[in-house]
């Protein structure tokens, strides 16, 4: 393992055990039952297996670590900030290499393990195939190529060592730097929110009445024809592609300025001009934590989200024939946003943390 501090090994090893003995607790408590999961990911589709935990804290430094762009200046936290449920809070684009800025926003990575293919469009098929984009976009981490990337980051030797701890017998090579960051985001598996207590946990207090009365709002209103909640968890997507209206308003300037160019979205994937504009929907989960919204991070706010559902979408002929005018009142819109806000994970903060203090090493 790299560098890892060993300055309180007790105290560190009592703080996990009881951190093991909390969550146990808290599992007894909850009554949770038995479908594999923990209380963190409480709601969650079970995984196909756990990501192993010398990849994972390797691929977390490397997540973090801006010496993984060409110019030392970016790195996957750049745009997926910690702090921000791993996506990016501060601009309504991603802004990449110096200063540039990207077509979309910068989706959460929290519950990036349970998605379908891959990015706005499904243009990735995998988290590992997915790793080159970035790396190699001249607009993010400009790498010449994945060879140079891989030669350069063998040069550190914290790196060769780790690599060699973590993939025994293999090392760094073009097949396990996305193999290691791809463990690290199959870790950040964040559910076991009030929702999930409520609905999965046998816990019928974990919501609030205000939240409770938007759950019945959103199922009111067909959020979750496209926003899944099953019967044993719920993934809130349904992994497919939608059209919403966004893009034809923001070309027809019905929704900030008039925009030049088109996203043609999943159109540009599948060839299909049935699929014009259409973009994967996004989870649900932990929403609170990511604004602004949507795949050009048009709305602001989670209101601002609510208020565009209300008034069916916008008027775009082509969008999705679920949405319509709901007339939602005032009372209904607030208790509909407090359902979208149970849906945080009590575990991404620490996710947080975890990130912020490996940068640190
Ligand atoms: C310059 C900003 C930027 C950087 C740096 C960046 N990303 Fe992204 N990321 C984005 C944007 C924007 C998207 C959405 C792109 C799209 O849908 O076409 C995205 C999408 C993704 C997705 C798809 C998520 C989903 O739900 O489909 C994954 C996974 C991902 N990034 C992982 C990474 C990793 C790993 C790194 C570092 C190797 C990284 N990103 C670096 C901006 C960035
Ligand atoms: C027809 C399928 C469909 C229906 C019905 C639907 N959504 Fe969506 N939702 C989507 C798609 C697709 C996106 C992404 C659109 C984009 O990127 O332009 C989205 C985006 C969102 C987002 C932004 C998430 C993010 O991370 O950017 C929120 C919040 C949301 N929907 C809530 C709702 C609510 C609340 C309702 C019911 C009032 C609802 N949705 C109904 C498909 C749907």
């Amino acid at each position: 393992m790299i560098a890892e501090s060993a300055k309180h090994p007790v105290r560190r090893w009592l703080s996990r055990c009881l951190g093991v003995l909390a969550l146990v607790a808290i599992g007894w408590g909850a009554g949770v039952p038995a479908t594999g999961n923990t209380p963190a990911t409480l709601g969650l589709p079970a995984p196909a297996a756990a990501p192993d935990a010398a990849q994972v804290t390797l691929g977390r430094r490397l997540f973090m670590d801006p010496r993984l762009s060409h110019d030392g200046t970016i790195a996957c936290a750049s745009c997926h900030v910690p702090e921000q449920g791993f996506a990016a809070g501060s601009a309504p684009v991603a802004v990449g290499r110096g200063g540039r800025q990207l077509a979309r926003n910068a989706p959460s990575l929290l519950n990036v393990g349970l998605a379908g293919p891959l990015l706005r469009d499904g243009r990735a098929a995998s988290l590992e195939d997915q790793v080159w984009g970035p790396l190699l976009h001249e607009d993010e981490q400009w790498n010449p190529s994945p060879e140079a990337l891989v030669a350069r980051l063998r040069d550190i030797p914290a790196y060769a060592r780790a690599f060699a701890e973590a993939f025994p017998g293999e090392g760094l090579t073009l097949r396990t730097l996305p193999a290691a960051l791809a463990a690290y985001e199959r870790s950040l598996a964040a559910g076991g929110s009030a929702f999930d207590r409520f609905s999965y946990g046998g816990e019928p207090e974990a919501l609030s009445r205000e939240a409770r009365a938007g759950y019945t709002v959103f199922v009111w209103s067909s959020c979750d024809t496209c926003h899944r909640i099953g019967g044993a968890h719920a993934a809130f997507t349904d992994n497919r592609f939608h059209n919403v209206g966004i893009e034809w308003a923001r070309l027809n300037g019905r929704l900030g300025p008039r925009k030049a160019f088109a996203d043609e979205g999943r159109a540009a994937v599948s060839g299909d001009p049935a699929d014009r504009f259409a973009f994967r929907t996004p989870s649900l989960r932990n929403v609170a934590l990511t604004a602004p919204y949507m795949h050009d991070g048009s709305l602001a706010t989670l209101r601002e989200v609510v208020d565009w559902y209300d008034d069916g979408g916008g008027a775009d002929p082509g969008r999705h024939v679920a949405l319509r005018r709901l007339g939602l009142t005032e009372v209904q819109k607030r208790q509909l946003i407090a359902f979208l806000e149970s849906l945080s994970s009590p575990g991404a903060a620490e996710m947080a943390r975890e990130a912020l203090s490996a940068a640190r090493r």
